[in-house]
């Protein structure tokens, strides 16, 4: 019998965070399950830091807020986590066990772990060493395996299409091209909706290397219909054909050193389309307003069906699970095919180019819808 269960958000934020939390809180209250929950992620649980979450508390009146309640860290990792010495140095030192010992002498039954790739992974490796879990998949850029839909993706899509109607009408006043970079290390899918929805001529994202001079061939041929200005989308990993990625990455992770970043994509290309066109090209970086602000609607929907999901599955005891969306309709899948081939206890993590991605398939209805009205995606 399931009676106190923790919830703890872990990586970068999205929108939809606090509908979940709610939807678990509103879930458990009504089956007399007490609610906690972990403070910024995988941190809280090794210090073992939680708060109650109830209706009279700071779990009320968040389903349209931005953020998480309860925090996030990022680049958190129990089982290879940062201690600062007296003398500043840093050791990394296993602390799953502390976990788990906190989680077991609270009395918790189950934690809902909130999170991408990396965070299912180490939720993966938790459960393994005796901890119940449940997962709801988490993330702006929609590349958890086993899910169509992470709740966050459809706000960043909205943020992003709406980045694009407004430089739209400056690009076709000054007959610029107009690049948009958006969030997207490995996968490509915030590019791609958005670019779609918000009426891209060039789309690039990184599962497809791109070579500029198609793209410059596409801006030129509109330009030679009378259309002076072009949309050009490009996820933040997007890369060249003829470049390695390692030139363009860079490692963020300072107490980690694996989680990679890509910067400068949409520079590098606006830049570059200028001299092979010659038309002006400037660059916007949508950056964090796509993970900030208040979820659509949709987001709020998928969120709240996520986290009643996840503590029905909870009451049935249904442990080592990802909360996911299969055909359209909620289901589950295990941790296990979500971690893919990354099976070692506590090994690599997610945010590298070794994590289980979800990438855009050559077969897949964006990219060929996008193909057949004629936007170019660089090759
Ligand atoms: O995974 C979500 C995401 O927003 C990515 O799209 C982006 O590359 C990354 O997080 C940025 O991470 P950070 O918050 O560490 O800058």
């Amino acid at each position: 019998m399931i009676k106190k269960v923790a919830i703890l958000v872990n990586g970068g934020d999205c929108c939809g965070l606090n509908a979940v939390i709610r939807a678990i809180t509103k879930t458990a209250e009504s089956h007399n399950i007490e609610c906690y929950g972990y403070i910024d992620g995988y941190k809280g649980l090794v210090e073992n830091d939680y708060v109650r979450l109830d209706h009279s508390n700071i779990a009320a009146g968040i389903l349209y807020k931005g953020g998480s309640i309860i925090g996030s860290s990022t680049n958190t990792i129990v089982f290879h986590y940062p201690f600062t010495n007296p003398d500043g140095s840093i050791d990394f030192v296993d602390m799953s066990d502390r976990c788990v010992e906190n989680f077991k002498n609270n009395g918790f039954d189950c934690l809902f772990t909130l999170g991408g790739d990396s965070t299912q992974k180490s939720a993966r490796d938790l459960f393994l060493k005796g901890i119940n879990v449940i997962g709801v998949p988490k993330t702006i850029d929609n590349d958890v395996v086993g899910t169509e839909l992470t709740f966050g993706y459809d706000t960043a899509v909205s943020v992003a299409t709406d980045a694009l109607d407004r430089l739209h009408s400056t690009g076709e006043t000054h007959g610029r091209i107009m690049v948009l970079e958006v969030m997207g290390r490995f996968a490509g899918w915030i590019a791609l909706g958005s670019g779609i929805a918000g009426g891209a001529d060039v789309i690039l994202i990184p599962e497809i290397p791109y070579d500029l001079n198609k793209a410059a061939e596409a801006i030129l041929k509109r330009k030679s219909r009378g259309k002076k200005f072009s949309i050009v989308v490009v996820a933040e990993g997007a890369l060249p054909k003829e470049k390695p990625a390692e030139e363009f990455a860079e490692s963020t992770g300072q107490e980690t050193g694996i989680k990679v970043k890509f910067s400068g994509a949409g520079e590098r290309v606006a830049k570059e389309l200028e001299k092979l066109t010659g038309i002006t090209a400037r660059n916007t970086t949508l950056g964090y307003l796509q993970r900030g602000g208040k979820p659509t609607s949709n987001d709020r929907l998928l969120s709240t069906k996520y986290g009643a999901k996840a503590m029905e599955l909870a009451l049935q005891e249904k442990f080592g699970v990802l909360t996911v969306l299969k055909n359209g309709k909620l289901d589950c899948i295990s941790l296990e095919e979500v971690v893919g081939n990354n099976k070692d206890l506590g090994a690599v993590e997610g945010g590298t180019k070794d994590s289980n991605v979800k990438y855009v398939t050559m077969d897949d209805e964006l990219v060929i819808t996008a193909r057949n009205i004629g936007i170019c995606l660089g090759d």
